[in-house]
């Protein structure tokens, strides 16, 4: 079964060059229709390299570092400078390195609740309404999940909202997550996915009949179907 939304790469590093250079003619493109880009991370491992490879190879002669503005796919509920923070590894290797126009962190440090409702108040005045993304960038885990949305997590069937908090019980943990509706409303979705251990839920994910409940990235449907950006060891099992 060919997947043409699927593109696959040699090796880690040829996915976040591949990677950073969408990312750079998504925001190019942006800009030039609408003036600005805005754009929603992804946290984890595996992004990182693209951001550092943003941070290194697109500088301001490059990309118009000031029209885009940064938010989050999900954030842990820890301050900002916890080592599992998902803006800290931003931060660190890309936000830091360049000025953006605007940063919208997730304030994971705050009671959880509260933290969803003032984001999801920062989304609708930044976008002056629903928010619809330019881009969001999305992992998925060996589990399926995406962003913050797990397996059986009551975030999955959150459908009148943008951003809610999410009980993760095998975690034993709350996390804050844009909701399906969020994700499924931007212009382009892109998964980044590398490492054997994700072949299992990529094959379950993009070719089998799976309960999206079980494997909650096959609720990622925006109107211009997700990209794929796999490494050849997470591709393995496709057919
Ligand atoms: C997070 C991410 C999460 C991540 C996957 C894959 O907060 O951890 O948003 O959805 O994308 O768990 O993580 P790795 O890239 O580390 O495998």
């Amino acid at each position: 079964m060919s997947h043409p939304n699927v593109r696959v790469f040699e090796n880690p590093q040829q996915l976040a060059e591949a990677a950073a250079e969408v990312f750079a003619k998504e925001t190019a493109r942006s800009i030039r229709e609408t003036g600005r880009f805005a754009v929603a991370l992804a946290g984890g491992s595996t992004p990182k390299r693209t951001y550092e490879l943003l941070a290194t190879e697109y500088g301001e002669k490059d990309l118009d570092w000031g029209k885009v503005h940064i938010f989050f796919g999900d954030e842990r509920t820890v301050p900002p400078n916890h080592e599992d923070s998902n803006y800290l590894m931003a931060h660190e290797v890309l936000l830091s390195h360049i000025r953006v126009g605007s940063t919208h962190r997730m304030r994971g440090e705050l009671d959880s609740w509260e933290a969803a409702a003032l984001y999801e108040e920062e989304l609708v005045g930044f976008f002056g309404g629903p928010p619809r993304f330019d881009l969001i960038l999305l992992g998925i885990g060996e589990d399926g999940h995406t962003a913050s949305l797990f397996p059986r997590t009551p975030a999955l069937g959150a459908r009148d909202r943008w951003v809610v908090e999410n009980r993760v019980e095998k975690l034993g943990t709350l996390r804050l997550t844009l909701t399906v509706p969020a994700i499924n409303a931007a212009r382009k979705v892109i998964f980044l996915v590398a490492g054997e251990g994700k072949a299992e839920a990529l094959k379950e994910i993009l070719e089998c009949h799976a309960d999206p409940y079980d494997y909650p990235a096959k609720l990622i449907r925006p109107a211009s179907g997700p990209v794929w950006m796999a490494d050849r060891t997470a591709a393995l099992l496709l057919d």
